[in-house]
């Protein structure tokens, strides 16, 4: 397994680091569940699933869901969230998005939260379109390197690792229009993009998941705030 994919799944193992507060995963549902109100019938393949939150809110009503994710106790996560009577139509898949391969293809793919920690931006977005039918959708969750609350993030993190001298595991940088330019490049046609997540640094150890949850809410609901927001969630269709 490449270094970086091993580095990624060592620190998602502890699952603690990312679901330990889970009102950004609360919103990013909403967020997709806005887009795609008709998931009647249609068949989901959510790579990097975490705890599958955002694919298995549609377990219900979808004919087929396929969860990948590198990391095995976020898949034990993810288990947790299926509903009895669905679980023939889910299946979990332990993989790296770069050996992940599928014969099937899917109306929807979900890259939420995931290309910060892959070995190659390129060749997952070229993954996205190879699981894909033609039209199909496809949402993707980043962070915007070019946005001010993005910087004064990574200034305190850095901060945090020089004082503490915990050179902590590193993510992938880039900025929203990096992102839509290598989209364009591997024929996907831009289809809409919501900005969000305005949460300063010391926010999430002082504030409880609820206050949090409500507060990011109010964000989204006031254009002024929400553009200052470090987050994007974008919708993309196969050319
Ligand atoms: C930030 S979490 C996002 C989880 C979920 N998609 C969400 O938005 O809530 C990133 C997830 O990607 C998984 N992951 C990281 N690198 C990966 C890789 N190379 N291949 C597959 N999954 C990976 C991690 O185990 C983790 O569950």
């Amino acid at each position: 397994m490449d270094k970086k994919a091993l580095a990624s799944k060592r620190h998602f193992e502890n699952t603690r680091v990312y679901l330990d507060k889970d009102f950004d995963i609360q919103i990013r549902c909403e967020l997709i569940a806005e887009q795609l109100k008709f998931a009647q019938e249609l068949e989901l393949l959510d790579l990097g699933c975490g705890n599958g939150a955002l694919s298995l809110q549609f377990q219900a009503q979808a004919k087929k869901l396929t969860l990948v994710d590198i990391t095995e106790n976020m898949l034990v996560e993810a288990k947790k969230n299926v509903i009895k009577d669905h679980q023939h139509k889910i299946s979990f898949i332990q993989s790296d998005i770069d050996s992940f391969n599928s014969e099937d293809k899917f109306d929807v793919v979900i890259c939420s939260g995931i290309l910060a920690h892959v070995p190659s931006v390129n060749s997952a977005i070229q993954k996205i379109h190879s699981c894909l039918k033609p039209n199909g959708l496809c949402f993707v969750q980043i962070t915007d390197s070019d946005q001010f609350l993005s910087k004064i993030n990574s200034i305190y993190n850095y901060f945090l690792d020089v004082v503490f001298k915990n050179f902590r595991y590193k993510k992938n940088i880039f900025t929203l229009q990096e992102i839509l330019g290598k989209f364009e490049e591997q024929q996907f046609q831009f289809k809409d993009k919501t900005q969000y997540s305005l949460v300063l640094p010391l926010m999430k150890s002082i504030f409880s998941n609820q206050t949090l949850y409500r507060y990011s809410k109010y964000v989204l609901a006031h254009r002024f705030l929400s553009n200052h927001g470090s987050d994007f969630m974008l919708t993309f269709r196969k050319k």
